[in-house]
């Protein structure tokens, strides 16, 4: 890979660019499924042609608990791509970022560490959360709680104004905009009673960056209890063949034992949330409810073939594009597109880094990165 940053160029700074900047991404620790899907990755489709797109591979974060299966980070890192592809992110509009190859990145985690308290890290609610539910105890490894500030650098490296995340990215989302508060107090003299839309007028370098949750907030899984999630077997994923859907909506629990002229209550069965989320007919989804509740000789086997008709409706056109990635070349042609994707990101990454440590005294001659 050949990176360069020249010195001087022509091009307008990427600050100026018409267009505001996204950044967001995922850790590849398995394929996406139906609640990535309207957590964010919906939002990120919708969101191209008016934004300046930066979809990042989060690979490092995998490696945080992870560190000994190497080669499956990898190849999760090529399917969550495939995933990205077959969703409709599209390389020609939008830079698909690989983490591990944008050294900015890792570098700026080390100077914003230094501006978050430990304990302020340690109390991030999301990585509690990830440390119970992962069952990482208290032996997790020292880069596990590293990736909370790391996550901030992965977001400011691009100076986004826009992070489109599910909602249990939120606390991730408020510590980043903390950090890039004080890194412009302390190093771009900004005033710390500015409102946040103000700090770049400020002089400020990081925008406020705001975060935009998904049109759902929490996916409720197959099993009708957790949240969806591939570790908990209850996920329909978004590479699910038709018949796959239908075999897991189908083994769906309905909340209620019932005939079909037995009133129902629709309100604790999860086959209606996913009726409501996915199927488009909103009129047929209150018919379908009311004659639910009447005992209308509605059998649950048809409001499942509603919801299995519309998951596949969604999916269908994802199959189609993800064929075409499928072919004896599909793994190079993805790593070419992430290459490509990757050159691009550095150009912006190594500016925001060099703008940084201009700010932190260490103009000492920017760098030409050339590997
Ligand atoms: N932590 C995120 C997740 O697990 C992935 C991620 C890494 C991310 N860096 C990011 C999301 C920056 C938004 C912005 O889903």
């Amino acid at each position: 890979m050949v990176r360069v940053m020249p010195d001087h160029t022509d091009e307008p700074p990427a600050t100026h660019a018409p267009k505001p900047r996204i950044l967001t991404g995922d850790t590849p620790t398995g394929r996406l499924h139906l609640g990535h899907w309207v957590g964010s990755l919906e939002t990120r489709v919708a969101l191209q042609d008016e934004y300046d797109c930066y979809f990042l591979l989060a690979n490092m974060h995998a490696y945080t608990t992870r560190a000994d299966k190497a080669s499956e980070i990898r190849e999760s890192t090529i399917e969550i791509t495939k995933d990205w592809l077959a969703a409709g992110i599209d390389p020609e509009k939008s830079t698909i970022v690989l983490q591990t190859e944008v050294p900015a990145i890792a570098e700026l985690t080390w100077f914003l560490a230094m501006l978050v308290p430990f304990n302020r890290v340690m109390r991030n609610p999301t990585l509690k959360t990830e440390i119970e539910d992962k069952g990482l105890g208290d032996s997790y490894s020292f880069g596990f709680p590293m990736y909370a500030v790391g996550q901030c650098a992965d977001i400011l490296a691009f100076r986004p104004d826009l992070i489109p995340v599910g909602e249990d990215q939120v606390a991730h989302i408020e510590m980043c905009r903390e950090v890039a508060r004080r890194f412009n107090q302390v190093y771009c003299g900004v005033d710390p009673q500015t409102e946040d839309a103000g700090y770049p007028a400020a002089g400020g370098l990081f925008p406020i960056p705001a975060a935009k949750i998904g049109r759902v907030a929490r996916l409720v899984g197959t099993d009708g209890k957790h949240k969806m999630s591939k570790s908990l077997h209850n996920a329909i994923f978004l590479s699910d063949t038709p018949k796959e859907v239908k075999k897991k909506i189908n083994a769906m629990y309905p909340g209620q034992s019932r005939n079909p002229d037995d009133p129902g209550d629709p309100t604790i069965n999860p086959v209606f949330d996913y009726a409501e989320i996915f199927m488009r007919d909103k009129a047929q989804v209150s018919e379908l409810k009311d004659r639910y509740r009447r005992g209308d000789n509605l059998g649950d086997g048809h409001v499942k073939a509603a919801v299995i008709e519309a998951v596949n409706e969604l999916l269908e056109p994802m199959r189609e594009r993800r064929a075409k990635y499928e072919g004896p070349n599909a793994e190079a042609e993805v790593v070419e597109i992430i290459r490509a994707g990757t050159d691009r990101a550095n150009k912006l990454a190594e500016e925001t880094l060099a703008m940084a440590k201009d700010a932190m005294a260490l103009n000492f001659g920017r760098r030409e990165l050339r590997l």
